[in-house]
């Protein structure tokens, strides 16, 4: 028997720069430095190419995270004074940006087979003040109900905008995420697919939209070299360094995002039919999750810190923060958000709990956290 202390641990997720990325970005930095152009440069440029040609739209508009992404998006549509639809099963950001591009979030519940919102919640939450619907998909899931819902926006004169914070790479139907809509916003923070340190993009094929994010990300100014400013802009800019980086990792998307995959169909097959007390989330009918995350549901009653914490020291599983551990109006400073009947949500979020996974992860290591949680089921914890 292994001790706990000796035990090798799983990390919640790991973030991946090989030898040979290093040294590709170190190469590039070093050129960058020596350029003397340091942000809204050529790596920019060749970032925001690819990332545009790989989802297959016109425009991707870099920017320095995805909440400035979020906001920008926001304030280009002039949500000032106005509803936005939100889900309250979401990251703070969703919703704040709306807060700070001058707005009101009306939040939506929570499919809980999805983690995401159906149509019927949509038109139960449309106020006369809504302007747009902004749809987020939780752990790399797009619902299958998208081509619905971007129908429903149309009919009633809205705009649909994505937050795909974690999304990236994931298609339905072939199509995707944040491609859906007027706009879609992508995060590169650390612990997301891929990551640009800090970093965020907007892509769409709106002409305007991109001509808008590009004023507001550079403080609103009317040009680059003109200090005069037509937008309530801000210091939304992506450096050169954060470009590389970015780079790199979405040349590699492709295999991280298989890796993943590869690790979620051995979850799949061992939890199949809920077994150790666990319901695995199939991903929506024609959608091709990133895996960002893998979520499970607990069975009524688990107790998920003590679950965590018996896997953590028994078995050296370290789990991942939950997408999300408690739904917006939870929060201190969004509970006046509560519009009441959030109980979809307050399910999805109490319930979830994300099992490790990550690019680099290897098979063996797939295989300690399900004898870890069969373990945990035969002691009772889950
Ligand atoms: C759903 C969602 N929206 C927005 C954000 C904000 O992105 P960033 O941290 O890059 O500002 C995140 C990232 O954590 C996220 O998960």
């Amino acid at each position: 028997m292994v001790s706990a202390m000796s035990m090798p641990q799983v990390p919640p997720t790991k973030i991946d720069f090989s030898p040979e990325d290093r040294a590709w970005i170190a190469a590039r930095i070093i050129e960058v430095l020596e350029s003397g152009r340091l942000t809204l440069g050529p790596f920019g440029e060749q970032f925001e190419a690819e990332l545009a040609r790989s989802m297959g739209v016109k425009h991707a508009v870099t920017v320095n995270s995805g909440t400035a992404s979020l906001e920008i998006m926001l304030r280009a549509m002039d949500v000032a004074g106005k509803d936005v639809l939100v889900p309250a099963n979401t990251f703070f950001a969703t919703a704040a940006a709306v807060i700070a591009a001058g707005g009101n979030p009306v939040l939506m519940d929570t499919d809980v087979t999805t983690l995401s919102t159906s149509v019927k919640e949509i038109e139960r939450r449309l106020t006369p003040k809504t302007v747009g619907i902004m749809i987020v998909h939780i752990a790399g899931f797009i619902t299958a109900e998208m081509p619905d819902i971007a129908a429903l926006a149309k009919a009633k004169g809205l705009w649909l905008m994505e937050d795909a914070a974690h999304a990236q790479g994931s298609t339905l139907d072939g199509k995707s995420a944040g491609t859906f809509g007027l706009a879609g916003s992508f995060s590169f923070y650390p612990t997301k697919v891929m990551t640009s340190a800090e970093g965020g993009v907007i892509v769409t094929d709106d002409d305007r939209m991109a001509t808008e994010a590009k004023l507001y990300r550079d403080q609103g100014k009317a040009s680059f070299l003109q200090n005069t400013h037509i937008r309530m802009g801000y210091n939304w800019r992506m450096s050169e360094p954060h470009a590389v980086i970015g780079l790199r990792h979405h040349q590699n998307l492709p295999d991280m995002i298989k890796n993943r995959q590869r690790i979620a169909a051995r979850y799949d097959a061992a939890l199949a039919g809920g077994a150790y007390g666990l319901r695995p989330l199939p991903a929506p009918k024609g959608c091709v999750s990133n895996y960002y995350k893998y979520v499970v549901m607990l069975a009524d009653g688990t107790d998920r810190k003590k679950a965590k914490t018996w896997l953590r020291d028994e078995r050296g599983v370290n789990c991942s923060g939950e997408v999300y551990e408690v739904p917006l109006h939870k929060n201190e400073v969004l509970k006046h958000l509560d519009p009441g009947d959030l109980t979809g949500s307050e399910t999805a979020c109490g319930r979830q709990l994300c099992l490790p996974i990550f690019a680099s992860m290897t098979d063996a290591q797939a295989d300690q956290v399900i004898a870890g949680v069969k373990a945990a089921h035969q002691a009772g914890i889950l």
